[in-house]
């Protein structure tokens, strides 16, 4: 009698492990299923080539199913229950269409990641429904139209990279309700208008080659106490760059260049602020005035360029002291007078440029001092 429980017991359990795997085997939602074949619908057929990921997206069987030999080979996965997709990463394939708004229905979806394919037309503003979205990258494709302003209701959204595209419009206003946010990177496309107030954690915001206008206004930076890469070069922002802006805590490396800045204050360190910064880039603006010599005072400074604008005076004797400077761009500018010992002596190790410039006593031996300076004829009209 025992062995005959023993035995009923043991087919139960063999029955009930045999139907959940049964199960498990085409359990994929239909829901994300009728995602994934609208998905694949959005892209022209003849932009999808034989052996490319979507390619093998052929929906006689289970997407989440395993194994997967033949169909659903990969741009994908689905999470542990085989229930969901949780990540579409496209093969970079040359892919031509547009992301469907169904694109929603992906309710478990943790990472989007189209890069490097033809996709067109506008992100739809559905995409704001995807509360687990943390990575979202469009990157290098003919995305057009704004950024959705729903974009910001991502609540677990870490990272989004929009850069290459072809993205029209200002900056959505509330980007600081991201508040889970790392790094921003919408460079190379042609948004306009100002930089709205940044999330409180963000760590690297690129926006660089776009038209963005403007002065750098506190009110952007105010809060964003982790911010430790910025990137705003070959954009059309002016006014004065203003002390408070090398003085946020945490920033590391600025790029600021081919711009249109006409002024510079720096101030020296203070309470932590500028303590980290190794890198800044301010070429190719219209910066009027004297060098700043308290730049030379923030102790990490390895790599400055304030080269092509249009400073004068003598270049600051303190340039030739700072001990963590590695690269050092001052050419283009109309600096007179000798430059800093320092730069030049035996064993310096700063490379760089001084030329362009109206300098005495920077031998054209040194390679520091090249390209050649101004003709006197230049220098006199400065
Ligand atoms: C999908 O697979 C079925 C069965 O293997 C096949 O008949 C069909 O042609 C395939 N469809 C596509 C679009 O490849
Ligand atoms: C942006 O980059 C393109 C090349 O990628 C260049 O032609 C253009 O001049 C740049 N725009 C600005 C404002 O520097
Ligand atoms: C700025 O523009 C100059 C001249 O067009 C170019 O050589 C340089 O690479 C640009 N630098 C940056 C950081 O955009």
């Amino acid at each position: 009698m025992p062995n005959l429980v023993f035995l009923s017991l043991t087919i139960t359990i063999c029955l009930s492990i045999f139907h959940t795997n049964f199960h498990v085997q085409s359990l994929t939602s239909s829901s994300d299923i009728q995602a994934l074949k609208a998905f694949k619908a959005s892209i022209k057929p003849s932009s999808i080539p034989p052996s490319s990921c979507i390619s093998s997206w052929n929906f006689t069987v289970d997407p989440c199913s395993l194994p997967r030999r033949i169909y659903f080979l990969c741009g994908f996965t689905c999470t542990t229950d085989s229930k969901h997709i949780n990540q579409i990463t496209l093969d970079p394939a040359t892919y031509s269409g547009t992301l469907t708004p169904l694109v929603s229905q992906f309710t478990q979806l943790i990472t989007l990641d189209l890069s490097d394919n033809n996709f067109f037309g506008s992100i739809p503003s559905s995409i704001s429904s995807l509360s687990n979205l943390k990575t979202l990258t469009l990157r290098s494709n003919f995305f057009s139209g704004s950024i959705p302003l729903s974009i910001t209701k991502l609540k677990s959204l870490e990272s989004i990279d929009f850069s290459h595209n072809t993205l029209s419009g200002s900056i959505p206003n509330s980007m600081n309700s991201l508040t889970t946010i790392r790094r921003i990177d919408f460079s190379f496309n042609k948004l306009t208008g100002s930089i709205p107030k940044l999330p409180p954690n963000l760590l690297e915001l690129a926006i660089k080659n776009n038209s963005l206008s403007g002065p750098l206004q506190k009110t952007t930076f105010d809060g964003s106490t982790e911010l430790a890469v910025v990137e705003l070069s070959e954009n059309s922002l002016t006014g004065t760059i203003e002390s408070w802006f090398l003085l946020l805590p945490s920033l590391q490396q600025v790029n600021l260049a081919n711009n249109s800045f006409t002024g510079i204050q720096i101030s020296k360190p203070a309470h932590g602020g500028g303590s980290n910064l190794v890198a800044l880039n301010l070429g190719f603006n219209r910066i009027q005035g004297y060098a700043p010599s308290n730049l030379a005072a923030y102790p990490l400074l390895s790599f400055l360029s304030i080269r092509y604008n249009s400073l004068r005076g003598n270049i600051p004797l303190e340039y030739g002291q700072i001990k963590s400077i590695k690269k050092l761009f001052l050419d283009g500018n109309f600096f007179v007078g000798n430059p800093p010992p320092g730069l030049l002596a035996a064993g310096a190790t700063v490379s760089g440029s001084l030329g362009d410039n109206c300098l005495q006593g920077c031998p054209v031996s040194s390679e520091l001092c090249t390209p050649a300076q101004k003709p006197s004829s230049v220098c006199k009209r400065a």
